[in-house]
């Protein structure tokens, strides 16, 4: 096969900004020289040649929390790993790390395997997070097993006891010693359960449990509660503790405070908790913004974007979780409506056309939130989040001048709709290269099944 020359890139990565030619030889960035460079094997006839023509040049980006094929209260995710893959790679995403339900039996091995079965179909590369619910000495020695898997991460939950997904407290001392022990990074999603149960009861006491109740169920005081109390546990343990979806103000205060006192805290967020507010929970359709944490409201939006620009985020990835219209619609009451929304197709542009073109952070520092920090925290640098010669020839091509309304017509999640109907970006992923491999621009080129499951390393911050 011949190599590819991509000609006249402004190439971001973790380097900076810079002008230059990239050539791709099979799967792999096989070299990067000054523009022009190239020319006499190019006339030689050595390459196929796209001309970028001042285009950006991206490593591919990566959605670090995706729920792709779900299985939840009864039903499944609209966007399975082939579905969920063609939307990230239209998005210009070319690697996902999605979650794996904890086994009821503690076998990691085989709850590793199963989702690699389910995600057998995607076109482009993923990892995974393992959800942990529970802890004692089978799965305290099973942990390490993540390790040889290849995994880099757990999820745990401080909320959901109801559904059995709650890590008891009494347990997180000695598995974060365990995690310390293998080098694996405990991940939280922060909400104080104790807290929610009791306003739970007090709202559907007198039935207010709209989706504009949402909020006041699950509000950013639990949030904030329970990033404290698991950071503080992290702290004595002396291990890192990533927040997933941090959602509030509030809890990002909590995030703080505990980084003032020397606790080593990442935090995530997402782009529904920058751009959209609880105004959308009163609207006809408020269950298709509905998730969990539940939006806050704009002055969260502004903290949360000062904490962008304030470099306070490591990563914003998507938590896409993508039920369709009929799934979302089929209760009103916000204690039944499935949680999630679509998000990864939409997850570039919306960055860049609020994030970079409002002046709120540097094209290099959103190619560090949607690809080298999630690359590296996840253990997956540098062969993805990149562009060494030698790694993965995983690219995105942005086009900072293509002017799109996002509908659901022209997005791809079987979703069929995204809380982002009728939101005008300018700056748009035009193609996208997974190992090479053009597979998507405007189209899809990419053969089912093309993607793969990339190995981690230990996480950067271990
Ligand atoms: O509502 C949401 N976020 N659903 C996905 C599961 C989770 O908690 O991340
Ligand atoms: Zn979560
Ligand atoms: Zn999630």
């Amino acid at each position: 096969m011949k190599k590819i020359l991509l000609k006249n890139a402004k190439v971001v990565d973790d380097k900076g900004i810079r002008k230059s030619d990239l050539v791709i030889e099979g799967e792999k960035i096989a070299a990067e020289e000054k523009r022009g460079f190239f020319e006499e094997d190019e006339q030689k006839g050595e390459f196929k040649v796209i001309d970028l023509a001042g285009k950006y040049l991206f490593p591919g980006i990566i959605d670090a929390h995706t729920h792709y094929s779900l299985h939840s209260r009864g039903t499944v995710t609209a966007d399975d790993f082939y579905q969920g893959s063609i939307a990230a790679a239209a998005g210009g995403v070319t690697t996902v790390i999605d979650y794996i339900d904890f086994p009821e039996d503690g076998n990691f091995k085989k709850s590793v395997a199963e989702r690699k079965k389910e995600a057998q179909d995607s076109i482009i590369d993923y990892n995974f997070h393992q959800v942990v619910q529970e802890f004692n000495s089978k799965i305290s020695e099973n942990l390490a097993d993540l390790k040889e898997l290849g995994l880099a991460s757990i999820k745990l939950f401080t909320t959901y006891k109801d559904v059995g997904y709650m890590i008891e407290r009494d347990k997180w001392s000695e598995l974060f010693k365990r995690l310390k022990e293998i080098e694996i990074l405990p991940q939280v999603h922060a909400e104080d359960d104790d807290l929610i149960q009791d306003l739970k009861a007090a709202y559907s006491k007198r039935n207010l449990i709209e989706p504009r109740y949402h909020p006041s169920i699950r509000p950013a005081a639990a949030e904030a509660l329970a990033v404290k109390d698991m950071g503080e546990e992290a702290l004595k343990a002396d291990i890192p503790l990533y927040i997933v979806h941090l959602s509030s103000a509030e809890g990002l205060e909590a995030v703080r405070e505990l980084r003032a006192v020397k606790a080593q805290i990442y935090a995530e967020t997402t782009p529904h908790y920058l751009m959209l507010d609880n105004s959308y929970l009163t609207r006809e359709n408020a269950q298709l913004f509905l998730m969990t944490p539940p939006l806050r409201n704009k002055y969260d939006n502004q903290i949360l974007w000062e904490g962008i620009s304030q470099s306070e985020f490591q990563v914003v990835a998507t938590d896409h979780c993508a039920f369709n219209k009929e799934q979302k619609m089929q209760s009103d009451s916000s204690l039944e409506i499935l949680p999630g929304i679509p998000g990864t197709e939409t997850l570039l542009s919306l960055i860049y056309s609020s994030g970079v073109r409002n002046n709120r952070i540097t094209i290099r520092e959103m190619v560090e939130l949607l690809s080298i920090n999630p690359a590296k925290i996840f253990g997956l640098y540098p062969e993805k989040g990149s562009l060494e010669p030698g790694t993965d020839a995983d690219l995105t091509v942005f086009d900072p001048n293509v002017e799109k309304k996002l509908t659901a017509e022209n997005l791809h999640s079987a979703a069929e709709y995204s809380p982002y109907q009728d939101f005008t970006v300018k700056g748009y992923p035009v193609m996208t290269f997974r190992r090479g491999e053009l597979i998507f621009d405007n189209k899809l080129r990419a053969e089912k099944g093309s993607g793969r499951f990339i190995f981690a390393h230990s996480s950067s911050l271990l």
